[in-house]
């Protein structure tokens, strides 16, 4: 009698969580100079769908690979900021003002953050008056990019954290890309506003930007134990195909951990499976970037 398991099929090809064959993404070359950067907005008008948590650990992976990093903080709620360790209230100088105020310059506001090669332009708060102010300034789509173009040199990735909604802070954001990631979570109303930021980036495209392209959506608090979540990566890579990363983030309350202690999950839980996976997620965008994807 055979002593095989009937399930160790050794021709089974290894089926990732979205349910197509896992590649192996290859080691990012390292690099000698910096620059120009990629600029890529996080954007989803859904709140909590993991914008913020991906723009930090996106963004300390790649630097973990020797790319120099600029986090932008482009919600006045100022998460980002916030899980990078600032505090709110001390933030004098930052999107809003570099935005509104001719005299500030990218360097007054720009700040060192713990993580090594990641910087980040900073905000709170005040930011909330720019979305109202800005609808009467002359090239209002473009006053974000016109503040990012002096600096993509120093920079070989600019991530930018958008704010839970298509206002004009978005649009800006959305201007100033060469690319877009969509986080959503692994549920079923996550497909639904798709459809509308899709618009919204095709428009921007057509009238604003025309380079700008999704460079991926990314499945987010994933639990691989419910049929659920499964079916919500089969539903969206039937719409999206390849257009859907690999990658996958489950779901794990070492985020929020993180968050506490305002530190990217790479650095506060640095074996954790959540770390590996923004590790893995990093070098799928460096595969997809170097294709231009
Ligand atoms: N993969 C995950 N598993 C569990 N919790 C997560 C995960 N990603 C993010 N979170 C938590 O969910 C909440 C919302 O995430 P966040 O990144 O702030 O979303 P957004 O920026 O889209 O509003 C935060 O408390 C965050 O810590
Ligand atoms: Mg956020």
């Amino acid at each position: 009698m055979s002593d095989a398991l009937p399930f160790e099929s050794p021709v089974a090809e290894q089926l990732g969580p979205t349910g197509r064959p896992l590649p192996v993404f290859p080691e990012p070359a390292r690099l000698s100079t910096h620059g120009p950067a990629r600029v890529v907005a996080l954007c989803n008008q859904k709140g909590g769908v993991g914008k913020t948590t991906t723009t930090i650990s996106l963004g300390a992976a790649l630097a973990e690979l020797g790319r120099k990093v600029l986090l932008v903080d482009f919600d006045p709620q100022g998460s980002l900021s916030v899980g990078l360790g600032l505090n709110p209230n001390e933030i004098e100088l930052g999107t809003y003002q570099l935005l509104m105020d001719q005299g500030i310059t990218f360097d007054d506001v720009v700040v060192k953050t713990n993580v090594d090669g990641v910087d980040l332009l900073p905000a709170n708060i005040d930011l909330s008056a720019a979305e109202i102010q800005l609808v009467h300034e002359v090239g209002r789509e473009q006053v974000l990019t016109s503040k990012l173009q002096p600096v993509l040199d120093r920079y070989d990735v600019i991530l930018i954290d958008c704010q839970p909604s298509l206002g004009l802070l978005t649009v800006n954001a959305l201007t100033a890309s060469d690319g877009v990631i969509i986080p959503l979570e692994c549920e079923y109303f996550a497909l639904r506003g798709v459809a509308l930021l899709k618009d919204t980036i095709e428009k921007v495209r057509s009238r604003l930007n025309p380079k700008l392209t999704i460079d991926g959506l990314l499945g987010t608090m994933y639990d691989g134990r419910t049929l659920h979540s499964r079916e919500v990566m089969e539903t969206l890579v039937s719409g999206w195909g390849d257009t859907v990363f690999h990658t996958v983030i489950r779901r794990t309350v070492k985020f929020s951990d993180a968050t506490v202690v305002g530190e990217p999950i790479t650095a506060y839980a640095s074996t954790s499976t959540g770390a590996d996976s923004y590790r893995q997620l990093a070098k799928e965008v460096l595969a997809r970037w170097q294709r231009g994807a």
